[in-house]
């Protein structure tokens, strides 16, 4: 059967990548949060001060990241790795959620995240997400599905989400933080986030996890069938 390449883009929080795992799942595909490797990025910039408005430092910088997902058999869920070590958690505190999408319009950043992630395409069978995953990481993808959910309710989910891991988080900072993401990411000069003309568009503010999930299964099997 041909395998084809799924993307998912949209706004921080819509459950993007929730939805992407379990569609990989159910298809025997290989799933990548791409959001992940800016946040790997992000990190490795906190921890050596690097100015990310500086070019040279930026370029530097990056000769020394390595990035690499590796299957964690406790979670069934890949963890992002940053030079060898296992930052799957580290990635998703306030630190790096508050300087990921500065760090996100640094454009030898995103060639050099591009670059990884058009790689880990070559094959297909794969879904991933983030924000330009199928305008300038995948253009000719299959299917293209462009995420959006009520704003009050993508806070709700994420302060859910945040709040397990940090009981002393606000529902202002968590929705302080989605605001200032979202309009970074939608604003920054190279590849910001937008609609692919292509792209099918799913709310899901008011769908279960399993009703999405059959929408977009749906979707997949169709583009599949065509291409076989
Ligand atoms: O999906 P996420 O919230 O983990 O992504 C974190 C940040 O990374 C997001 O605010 C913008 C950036 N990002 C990006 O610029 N391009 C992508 N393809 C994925 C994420």
């Amino acid at each position: 059967m041909g395998k084809i390449i799924i993307t998912l883009d949209g706004f921080s929080s819509c459950g993007k990548s929730t939805l992407a795992r379990q569609l990989a799942n159910e298809l025997n595909y290989v799933f990548i949060d791409s959001g992940a490797m800016y946040r790997a990025i992000t990190l490795y910039f906190l921890r050596h001060r690097i100015d990310w408005n500086h070019q040279v430092e930026v370029l530097n910088a990056l000769k020394n990241i390595t990035l690499d997902f590796q299957y964690n058999a406790e979670t069934g869920k890949s963890d992002m790795y940053l030079n060898h070590e296992d930052v799957e958690v580290l990635i998703r505190e306030m630190p790096v959620s508050d300087n990921v999408s500065a760090v996100s319009t640094v454009k030898e950043v995103r060639e050099f995240a591009v670059a990884q992630q058009q790689l880990m395409g070559n094959k297909k069978g794969i879904v991933m997400d983030g924000r330009d995953i199928g305008t300038t990481v995948f253009p000719h993808a299959e299917l293209k599905i462009f995420v959006v959910a009520d704003p009050a309710i993508r806070v709700e989910r994420r302060y859910k989400e945040m709040f397990e891991k940090n009981p002393v988080i606000t529902i202002e900072e968590v929705k302080n933080n989605l605001e200032s993401r979202d309009y970074i990411d939608s604003h920054r000069e190279v590849s910001p986030l937008r609609k692919a003309e292509d792209a099918i568009e799913l709310d899901n503010s008011n769908l279960t996890r399993e009703e999405q999930l059959e929408i977009v299964l749906k979707w997949a099997n169709e583009k599949i069938n065509i291409s076989r």
